[in-house]
């Protein structure tokens, strides 16, 4: 038997691209594996009208960790009209596969490391690393959203908020409601967990990024545990900021962010931006980690004009696959894979186009397979 079993999701387009090609730099690695395919996406969606079967939920139950390409979502009243003719008209609803298995398994942090490798000709600045923090299960993706709003919503809302009274005289199909809803327990963990790796890594500083003078009770709440957990740890440098403010001063001072932490809209949008300060979705990668299960993949979508050439860069979901050894506690197989992919970084002779160069994803593979 296998040391480990992985769920290895290929998912959409672009995803068995990366998924393949990573496949080639595990099997030099030698990991000690069962990779067990799982079933998940829009051709299940269309299939079977579910983009997130049952089995591919059971097979997440008895695995150690898994392997995600991407996926291809779209909007739900587009998604209905590509489900097969004997689905539609069932009041089907689409919805992300990864937002639900995010919030299945409480895989409540999103982790995202942003490092600049030395010779990418698509560093912003060099030496960049930033390594963030997203809390991926509650916020503004919690999933609970009105549109129209219910009548004893409405009425409600009216009774308990003065705030609410510029809309109260609104008709309830003439405005929308997303909540955004964060909890103590789970702000408590996503800033536990920026805070234990900062401490475990040697890292100085920890920045929360908020918006807690405007959205005073959510991030009120998140800056406030945020500060009273910062206590446990001395010896780590405290920081905090608005999101707006951190847009600009991380394009102006990169050097100035270490660890960064946030609730789950913000974090989403901070870590594109520093994602693109390390070379774009390329080398964007990213673990979805709970207690007892974590899924890695990179942090791109399945690119479909893309889907099936062996053009991409598959170095985001070799990254992941390096977060995914770390979580097995692979780490000497972890250390070696991100030096070999870094080596090939700085030679610089095989390069996928985002990086100016004509090699495929599959040579990308084969060069960082060779050093290891
Ligand atoms: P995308 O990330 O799929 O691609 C946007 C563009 O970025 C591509 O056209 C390509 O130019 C570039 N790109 C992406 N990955 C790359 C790579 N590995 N190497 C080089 N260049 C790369 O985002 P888009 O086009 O907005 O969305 C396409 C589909 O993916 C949509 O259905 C969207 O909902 C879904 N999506 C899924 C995600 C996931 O599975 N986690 C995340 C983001 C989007
Ligand atoms: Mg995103």
């Amino acid at each position: 038997m296998s040391k480990f079993k992985i769920a290895w999701l290929p998912g959409d387009g672009i995803g068995n691209d990366v998924l393949e090609a990573t496949k080639i730099v595990l099997d030099k690695l030698n990991l000690d594996a069962e990779y067990i395919h799982g079933d998940i996406g829009w051709e299940f969606w269309c299939k079977e009208g579910d983009s997130f079967p049952q089995r591919t939920i059971d097979l997440l139950k008895n695995v150690d960790a898994a392997l995600f390409g991407a996926i291809t979502s779209k909007p739900v009243k587009d998604a209905e009209k590509e489900l097969v003719p004997e689905l539609q008209g069932k009041g089907l609803v689409y919805r992300s596969p990864i937002v639900r298995m995010r919030q299945m398994f409480n895989l409540y942090n999103n982790m995202r490391p942003c490092k600049a490798y030395d010779g990418n000709p698509l560093n912003y600045k060099e030496n960049i690393d930033i390594v963030i923090f997203r809390e991926n299960t509650e916020d503004l993706y919690s999933g609970v959203e009105f549109n129209p709003v219910p009548e004893d919503l409405q009425s409600l809302l009216t009774t308990i908020s003065k705030n609410f009274a510029p809309f109260s005289n609104l008709k309830r199909d003439e405005y929308a409601i997303s909540c955004k809803v964060n909890t103590k327990k789970g702000s408590e963990k996503i800033i536990r967990a920026g805070f234990e790796f900062a401490k475990n890594n040697n890292r100085k500083k920890v920045t929360i990024v908020h918006k807690a003078n405007v959205v005073r009770a959510t991030d009120g709440m998140f800056l406030e545990t945020a500060k009273e957990i910062a206590k446990e740890y001395p010896e780590i440098i405290f920081d905090e900021a608005n999101v707006d403010a951190i847009t600009m001063w991380l394009l102006k001072n990169p050097y100035n962010y270490d660890v960064m932490i946030a609730p789950n809209l913000y974090g989403d949008i901070v870590s594109d931006l520093v994602a693109q300060l390390v070379g774009g979705l390329g080398f964007a990668c990213s673990g979805n980690i709970g207690d007892n299960l974590a899924v890695f993949e990179p942090s791109h979508g399945s690119a479909p004009k893309y889907a099936g050439q062996y053009k991409v860069n598959p170095i985001a979901t070799f990254l992941s696959a390096k977060m995914m050894l770390d979580w097995l506690d692979e780490t000497e197989k972890a250390q070696k894979l991100e030096e070999a992919i870094s080596l090939v970084i700085k030679e610089g002779k095989v390069r996928t186009y985002d990086m100016g160069g004509s090699s495929s994803t599959i040579d990308m593979a084969n060069a960082v397979a060779e050093k290891l």
